[in-house]
């Protein structure tokens, strides 16, 4: 399959990346061949997914080396690979020479990827790894919480798209005082506009629901998000194509009240 690109945005589109991550976690548990993620992948792209994203972990608790093998020969839309900064997941970009890498910090305990990359403290590792992978013609982005310092420092590695961590306005918009929540978001918005400022594509993702995309869509400078674990879970009532088309609307309809 050749090389997929980023679809060209008109002004003000949000892609839609879908992580077909929780797939391949149903099917590890009976360690048989179904689900299958790459079939997934390819009714979410029929559905209107953007992008599919998938999350090849140190432990390979969801997907594994096959299925981005698998992932990067057949499917039709681009495919980015979330992965640790490490030389093993270097070497695998590397080979598989996917449309993106977006390099998220990992933990062998956690859930789910916890928190952003701290790039302020690694810039002299990540500019160099980020730099290799940017020759290879990857598209790169920084997984960060949105903080003025992460934000700064994604900038200096010369990568040119950062994912802004969605996950503590999610908590705060689910579990704490509307205040709380508001806060956050304006984090968010925050972050966003000091990385458009500094010439930063913008993307966000973790936790995002129905209920949440939309304040986060209201965000002028988004251009992409990526989601999983709610896509797939609701895909279990909605069925996945629904679920797709009701998520992209939500996110239309959450872009277009920035307008009002
Ligand atoms: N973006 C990044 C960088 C992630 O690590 C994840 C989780 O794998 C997601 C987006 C999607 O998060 P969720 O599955 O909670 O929608």
């Amino acid at each position: 399959m050749p090389h997929a690109t980023t679809p060209p945005l008109t002004p003000n589109t949000i892609r839609l990346g879908v992580n077909i991550d929780h797939v391949a976690t149903l099917r590890n548990a009976r360690g048989g061949a179904y689900p299958d993620p790459v079939a997934l992948a390819k009714l979410a792209i029929q559905a209107g997914a953007d992008g599919i994203t998938a999350h090849l972990r140190e432990d390979r608790r969801h997907i594994r080396d096959a299925d981005m093998h698998r992932l990067r020969a057949e499917i039709s839309a681009p495919l980015n690979m979330e992965m640790a900064a490490t030389p093993e997941m270097h070497a695998i970009a590397l080979t598989l020479a996917p449309h993106a890498c977006c390099l998220v910090p990992e933990k062998r305990e956690e859930l789910t990827t916890e928190g952003g990359l701290n790039v302020a403290d690694h810039l002299n590792t990540l500019t160099p790894f980020v730099q290799s992978l940017l020759q290879k013609g990857i598209r790169v982005s920084l997984f960060i919480d949105p903080c003025p310092a992460h934000v700064f420092a994604a900038a200096k590695t010369g990568a040119p798209v950062v994912e802004l961590h969605t996950g503590a306005y999610v908590e705060a918009f689910y579990h704490a005082h509307e205040k709380e929540s508001f806060k956050k978001l304006k984090r968010l918005q925050e972050a966003a506009k000091q990385a458009h400022d500094l010439g930063l594509e913008v993307h966000a993702g973790h936790g995002l629901t129905f209920d949440t995309v939309g304040a986060v869509a209201r965000i002028p400078e988004m251009r992409e998000f990526n989601i999983g674990h709610f896509l797939i879970s609701h895909a279990l009532t909605d069925g996945l194509p629904t679920t797709i088309r009701t998520m992209k609307r939500c996110i239309t309809e959450g872009q277009s009240s920035h307008d009002s």
